[in-house]
C-alpha cells in the first residue's frame, strides 16, 4: 500500500522493458502512490521486451516513441497530455544504449559512428524530451524531471567505456536545462546516480556481475535495488522536494564517498 504521495499527478515513464527494468519499479510505484501515467518504449523494445504485460498491469496507455526522434516526442507527450486529461506532473527518462559496448569495442578503439548514436540515445534524448515538453508546454508548475545516471560520470571506470561520457552529458543538460525550466514555471530537473543494478542494460557491461559484487561490498548500505531507486524517485516527483533542482542525487548506498571499505580488503 502506497501513501498518497503522487496523488493526482500525472507522468510519463520512459524505459521499462522488463520486470528488471528500474523504470518498472518505478511505474509500479507510482501507480501505488496514486499517479496516473503512460508508458512509452522504442518500438523495437515494445515488440521483444513485456512492457505490454506492464501497461494491462497498471491500466495505462503505452505510446511507443524513439526518443532520438522530436516527432515521436510530441506525439507522445500530446498523446499522454489527451489520455491523462492535463498537463504532467514528472517524466523519467530511464534511457541507456551504447553501440560499442553492444559491440565490443574497446575504449581504445571505438566506432565514432556509434558512438555519436550512443550519445543520442543516452544523452540528448533528455534535452529533446525537455525541449520538445517546454515546446509545448507541457508541464504543470513544480512539476519534476529526473533522469537515470551512473558515477562513471565523476570517475573513472574502465569498462563502463562510452557511457561515462554519455552520462556526463546527460547530467549537463540537466544542469543546464534546469536553469531554464526553473526560470519558466518552477519545474526541476534532477539525476538519481544509481548503484549497480542487474538490468539488462547494467549487464551489458563487461564483467558486471563481478563489479556489481564489488560496489556491494564497497557500500557500506550495499547495492541499492531497484525498488530502492523507484521509492527514491517517487519522492523527487513529489511535493516533498519542490526546491531541489539541478541536482544529481547519488542513490548508492554511500558508495560514492568512500576510499577504502575494510570489506573490501578483507576479501
Ligand atoms: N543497471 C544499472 O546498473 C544502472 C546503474 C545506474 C544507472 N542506470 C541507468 O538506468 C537507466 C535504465 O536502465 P536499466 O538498468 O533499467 O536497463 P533497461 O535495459 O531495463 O532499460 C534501458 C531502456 O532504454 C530503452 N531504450 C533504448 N533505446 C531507446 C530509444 N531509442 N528510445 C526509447 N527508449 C530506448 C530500452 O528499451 C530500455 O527499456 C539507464 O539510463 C541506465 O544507464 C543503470
Amino acid at each position: 500500500m502506497g501513501n498518497n504521495l503522487l496523488k493526482g499527478k500525472r507522468g510519463i515513464i520512459f524505459g521499462a522493458l522488463d520486470e528488471q527494468s528500474i523504470a518498472w519499479k518505478i511505474a509500479e510505484q507510482c501507480a501505488e502512490e496514486g499517479a496516473s501515467i503512460t508508458l512509452t518504449n522504442a518500438p523495437v523494445a515494445l515488440r521483444f521486451g513485456q512492457v505490454n504485460a506492464l501497461a494491462d498491469k497498471l491500466g495505462a496507455p503505452l505510446i511507443p516513441a524513439d526518443a532520438t526522434s522530436e516527432e515521436d516526442l510530441e506525439k507522445l507527450i500530446k498523446e499522454s497530455m489527451e489520455h491523462l486529461g492535463g498537463k504532467l506532473d514528472f517524466i523519467l527518462h530511464s534511457i541507456g544504449m551504447s553501440v560499442n559496448v553492444r559491440k565490443k569495442r574497446e575504449y581504445t578503439n571505438l566506432n565514432y559512428e556509434w558512438m555519436k548514436t550512443t550519445f543520442d540515445v543516452s544523452a540528448i534524448s533528455f534535452h529533446k524530451v525537455m525541449q520538445t515538453a517546454m515546446k509545448l508546454d507541457a508541464m504543470n508548475e513544480y512539476g519534476s524531471i529526473l533522469a537515470l545516471t551512473y558515477i562513471a560520470a565523476q570517475r573513472s571506470f574502465p569498462d563502463y567505456n562510452e557511457m561515462a561520457e554519455a552520462k556526463a552529458l546527460l547530467e549537463s543538460f540537466a544542469r543546464s536545462f534546469g536553469y531554464h525550466w526553473a526560470v519558466k514555471n518552477k519545474v526541476r530537473v534532477n539525476t538519481v546516480s544509481q548503484s549497480p543494478t542487474m538490468t539488462t542494460a547494467g549487464q551489458g557491461v563487461k564483467g558486471f556481475k563481478e563489479f556489481f559484487d564489488y560496489s556491494d561490498k564497497m557500500s557500506p548500505l550495499g547495492n541499492a535495488s531497484a525498488e530502492d531507486c523507484a521509492k527514491y524517485c517517487i519522492t523527487l516527483f513529489s511535493d516533498y522536494t519542490r526546491m531541489v533542482t539541478m541536482q544529481n542525487l547519488y542513490h548508492d548506498g554511500g558508495f560514492s564517498n568512500m576510499g577504502m571499505n575494510p570489506a573490501v580488503l578483507n576479501q
